[in-house]
């Protein structure tokens, strides 16, 4: 009779386990492979415009009318009353400064981004890397869709003043 000695029973055991896993990975490197070469949006579990503006309540591309004096005042009180601590127009801060933040964005990420920080920052490329740089999550702010929409205004006036 054959008999196997607890010995060889533990390394074909572990033959056998080392072959599974090797079998398994090669398995799933071959069926990774060909998203690793997709673009980024897969890798980021993001759609494409959410990649370009954000993840928040805009979901779609805003018609924007001409800059209304009457939310760009509304936005500068908002802005100095919750955001000046951490930002400023024109020199980085506790966050990035702020006087050309329309020229890097899309008005929807703007938005997005100041009404939903958190899950930005947990799931979005740009927010994560602005996150690496600061090393100070943004806190949500508690605005409105309204205050959004004036802080907009207000950003896209003092883009144009300089
Ligand atoms: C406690 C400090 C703090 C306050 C208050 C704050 N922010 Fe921020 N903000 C940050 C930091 C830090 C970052 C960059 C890192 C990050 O995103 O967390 C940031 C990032 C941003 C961004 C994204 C910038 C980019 O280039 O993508 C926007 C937009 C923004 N803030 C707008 C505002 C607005 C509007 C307010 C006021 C309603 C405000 N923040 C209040 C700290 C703050």
């Amino acid at each position: 009779m054959f008999v196997f000695s607890f010995k060889e029973k533990f390394l074909f055991t572990l033959l056998l386990f080392l072959g599974l896993v090797v079998f398994t990975s090669c398995g799933d490197n071959t069926s990774k492979e060909p998203s690793k070469t997709d673009k980024t949006e897969n890798t980021s579990g993001l759609t494409a415009f959410e990649l370009e503006n954000g993840i928040g309540p805009v979901k779609k591309k805003l018609e924007l009318g001409p800059i209304d004096p009457v939310l760009v005042k509304k936005g500068q009180e908002i802005f100095d009353s919750k955001c000046a601590a951490c930002h400023k127009l024109d020199e980085r801060y506790v966050g990035p400064a702020q006087r050309d933040i329309i020229k890097r964005r899309t008005p929807e990420y703007i938005i997005n981004y100041m009404l939903n920080p958190d899950e930005n920052l947990q799931r979005h490329p740009e927010a994560k890397k602005l996150l690496a740089e600061y090393m100070t999550p943004m806190p949500n702010q508690n605005l409105t869709i309204d205050d959004a929409k004036a802080l907009l205004d207000y950003f896209r006036k003092v883009a144009e003043e300089k």
